[in-house]
C-alpha cells in the first residue's frame, strides 16, 4: 500500500478528534510480504567506560567463552558486594550517539555521498532499542512508549521519553525485582573475557556503566537508517565473520519445566530476543536457563535466523513480517509528520496498548533532546 495515502479510507490510518492524524498498531494490518531490510553494515562503534564517559573506540568489546557443558554459575554472587550500578535517573538521551557522529562525520559522508537532501545523508538516526520497542508493538500488551522526534538538516533524530508507567514501574520495584535485573549482568561476567585469549573473572566488579556499543547503517524499504545498539561479545575466532557477524548477545531466562512455560518463551521471551538481534544483524543468542535461586542450569545457542522458524508450531504466534511492516510504516508516518526542519520543534509520538499511535508538538520544551553542542558543530 502507499503509505502517504489517503489516511481517511486506509484502515492503518486514522484521524483523531482534533483531526490529527495517527497510525493503528493492529496486527492484522501488517500481514503483508516482508519489506526489502538490507543486511546491517557496521560504520563504526564505540564504548563508555566504568564512569559512562564515551570513548571512541572498541575498549569494552569482550570475547565470548563456552561453557562447560554443566557449568555452575550462581547468578547472585556478588550482587551486594562487587556491583557498581549505572545512575538511570541520568537520561542520556542520543547523546552517545550524536557524539559518536560528530567524531566520525567523515565515515558517514564519504560512505553515502547519495543525492539526498540530508547532510549525514540517512533518513533516521536512533538506538537499536527504540526500534525493538517499535518492532514489537503489534504484540505488546503491557506497555507502551513515547519516542520524540526532530528534523535536523534533513535527518529525523528519535529519542524515547520515559513514559509515566515506566517511571512508577521503577520506582515500585520489588527487592528480588531489583536483583534479578542484575542477574543478567553477571551470566555476562560467566561468560566474557577481556581479552582474545584471556578467560572470565567471576571474582571481578559487574559495573553496569560499562557498554561496546556498535553503530550499523541499514536500509527498511525507503528509510535509510543509522542506529547503535550494545552488544555483550564477539566471537574469539579471528576468522569470523566481519561486525556484526561475529556479535553474539547474552541473555537469560527461567529454566522451562512445562509446555506452558515452553509456549510463554516463544511467545514474549524469543520475539523481544529476535526484534533486538535482527535489527542490527547480530546472528547468534546465547541463553542461559536459570533456576529460581539464580543458578544457571543449561546454556542453548539460538541463531537468530532460526528464531522464527522455531515458533511457527505456536499457535496465533508473532511474525516477522508484521513487526518489519509495521516499522515501515511507522517511519513512514513520522516522515509524513515531522516535515518542520528545526531541532527545537519536538514531535511527540506516543503508544499505549489498545491504542493508536497519535503524537503532539512541542516548542522549546522539556521534549528537546538535541544538544546545543550537536546542533553547533554539525553546522560549522
Ligand atoms: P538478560 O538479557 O539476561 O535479561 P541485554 O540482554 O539487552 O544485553 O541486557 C543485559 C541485562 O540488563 C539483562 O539481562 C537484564 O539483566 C538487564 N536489563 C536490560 N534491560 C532490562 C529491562 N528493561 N528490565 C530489566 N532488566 C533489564
Ligand atoms: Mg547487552
Ligand atoms: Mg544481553
Amino acid at each position: 500500500g502507499d503509505p502517504s495515502g489517503d489516511y481517511k479510507t486506509d484502515k492503518r490510518h486514522r484521524s483523531t478528534e482534533e483531526g490529527q492524524k495517527a497510525l493503528s498498531a493492529h496486527r492484522q494490518l501488517y500481514e503483508r510480504n516482508f519489506p526489502l531490510y538490507k543486511q546491517p553494515v557496521e560504520v563504526g562503534c564505540f564504548s563508555l567506560d566504568s564512569r559512562r564517559n564515551f570513548c571512541n573506540d572498541q575498549r569494552q568489546l569482550r570475547y565470548y567463552v563456552q561453557p562447560t557443558k554443566s557449568p555452575d554459575f550462581n547468578l547472585r554472587d556478588g550482587y551486594t558486594s562487587r556491583f557498581v550500578k549505572r545512575d538511570d535517573s541520568v537520561k542520556e538521551k542520543l547523546d552517545h550517539v550524536l557524539k559518536w557522529i560528530l567524531a566520525n562525520r567523515d565515515k558517514i559522508q564519504t560512505r553515502v555521498q547519495t543525492p539526498s537532501s540530508s547532510a549525514l545523508g540517512v533518513d533516521f538516526v536512533t538506538w537499536r532499542g527504540h526500534l525493538t520497542k517499535v518492532l514489537t508493538t503489534p504484540y505488546e500488551t503491557h506497555e507502551g512508549w513515547m519516542l520524540a522526534a526532530s528534523k535536523f538538516r534533513g535527518t529525523i533524530y528519535i529519542s524515547e521519553v520515559e513514559t509515566e508507567a515506566a517511571r512508577v514501574d521503577q520506582e515500585t520495584r520489588s527487592e528480588r525485582q531489583a536483583e534479578m535485573m542484575y542477574w543478567g549482568y553477571k551470566f555476562e561476567q560467566y561468560t566474557c573475557a577481556d581479552d582474545v585469549d584471556g578467560a572470565p573473572n567471576p571474582g571481578g566488579v559487574v559495573n553496569t556503566n560499562e557498554a561496546f556499543c556498535t553503530v550499523v547503517q541499514t536500509r527498511l524499504a525507503d528509510h535509510k537508517l543509522l542506529f547503535s545498539g550494545e552488544v555483550d561479545c564477539r566471537v574469539k575466532d579471528r576468522d569470523a565473520p566481519p561486525a556484526p557477524g561475529c556479535y553474539v548477545e547474552l541473555k537469560t531466562s527461567a529454566e522451562i519445566c512445562t509446555p506452558k512455560q515452553r509456549s510463554n518463551f516463544h511467545r514474549y521471551k524469543l520475539l523481544k530476543w529476535w526484534a533486538q538481534s535482527f535489527l542490527p544483524g547480530v546472528p547468534q543468542i546465547v541463553a542461559g536457563f536459570r533456576d529460581h535461586d539464580g543458578i544457571v542450569v543449561s546454556v542453548e545457542t539460538f541463531p537468530t535466523s532460526k528464531i522464527s522458524q522455531l515458533i511457527k508450531n505456536e499457535f496465533n504466534c508473532w511474525k516477522p513480517t508484521v513487526c518489519m511492516n509495521f516499522c515501515n510504516d511507522f517511519l513512514s508516518f513520522v516522515k509524513s509528520v515531522v516535515k518542520d526542519d528545526d531541532p527545537r520543534l519536538v514531535y511527540l509520538f506516543t503508544w499505549d496498548p489498545h491504542r493508536d499511535v497519535t503524537y503532539t508538538v512541542h516548542r522549546d520544551s522539556q521534549y528537546t533532546f538535541l544538544p546545543e553542542w550537536y546542533i553547533k558543530d554539525m553546522s560549522s
